[in-house]
């Protein structure tokens, strides 16, 4: 079998003494949606953050294409091609929409290729050339959503990973997105998605890991998550 783009192992994590992950197992396949779900607190933020080399693994392995990455710096995580949209946005403050895009490409030095992308961006997100001008956190929190992908994607990642993707936004506005994320994911690129709403994550993502108290409850198809009756009682309100 294929190795998988990324792979979890036993990993645990937290933050000084307080402890949050527990072991986690976990994986992404090449080309494939994944997501992660739980309750508040779970540990979901936590789990991406240590991916992405912010938090430190206290044990446990985090592969990345047949490399161990568990011990690189954040920069090197991004550099081998993982990008994390955090959780609520993060876009800088006094900068306007083109300028926080560009920032998402600061590893790279490819400038023809940088501008070629920011095309795409705008592309995929019209809106976003209109007002890239505009300081990017005087914008409507769907178009900071928008601006927060776009900045992962200017960094041409193989996996883009997205902290509540649907938080604070409208349903529609979630609807819009969740397209676009499926059409970027048929362009090639795997996306890791971290949802606190249960249905949403499970109409995008193909596959799922339900985590509990930093540690992985139940795994996934997500057509076959949906059916399972806990998951409908404790998530999804049926
Ligand atoms: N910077 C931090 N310092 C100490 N504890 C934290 C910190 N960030 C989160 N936690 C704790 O870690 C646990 C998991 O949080 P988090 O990963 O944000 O969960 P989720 O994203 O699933 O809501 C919570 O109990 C939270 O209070
Ligand atoms: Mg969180």
């Amino acid at each position: 079998m294929a190795e998988p783009l990324l792979r979890i192992e036993a990993l645990h994590a937290g933050y000084g003494e307080v402890r949050v992950l527990w072991g986690v197992d976990a994986q992404v396949d090449e080309g494939n949606i994944v997501c992660i779900v739980g309750s508040n607190g779970a540990g979901k933020t936590t789990l991406l953050r240590t991916i992405s080399g912010i938090v430190r693994a206290t044990s446990g392995r985090i592969l990345f294409r047949g490399e161990d990455i568990t011990r690189l710096s954040a920069d090197q995580i991004l550099a081998r091609g993982i990008a994390h949209v955090p959780e609520a946005r993060r876009l800088f403050r006094g900068l306007s929409v083109k300028d926080n895009l560009i920032l998402g490409a600061y590893l790279r030095r490819d400038t023809a290729a940088i501008r070629r992308d920011l095309d795409f961006v705008y592309t995929l997100f019209p809106i976003l050339r209109e007002r890239q001008s505009q300081d990017a956190t005087t914008m409507s929190g769907g178009e900071q959503q928008m601006c927060a992908i776009g900045r992962g994607i200017m960094s041409r990642p193989k996996l883009l990973m997205i902290d509540e993707l649907s938080l604070g936004l409208a349903p529609r506005l979630v609807e819009r997105l969740s397209q676009t994320l499926i059409e970027i994911n048929k362009a090639g690129l795997a996306i890791l998605i971290v949802e606190q709403d249960v249905m949403t994550a499970f109409e995008i993502a193909e596959h799922g890991f339900v985590i509990e108290t930093g540690r992985v409850e139940m795994r996934g198809t997500t057509k076959v998550l949906a059916e399972n009756p806990a998951i409908r009682q404790a998530y999804l309100g049926m």
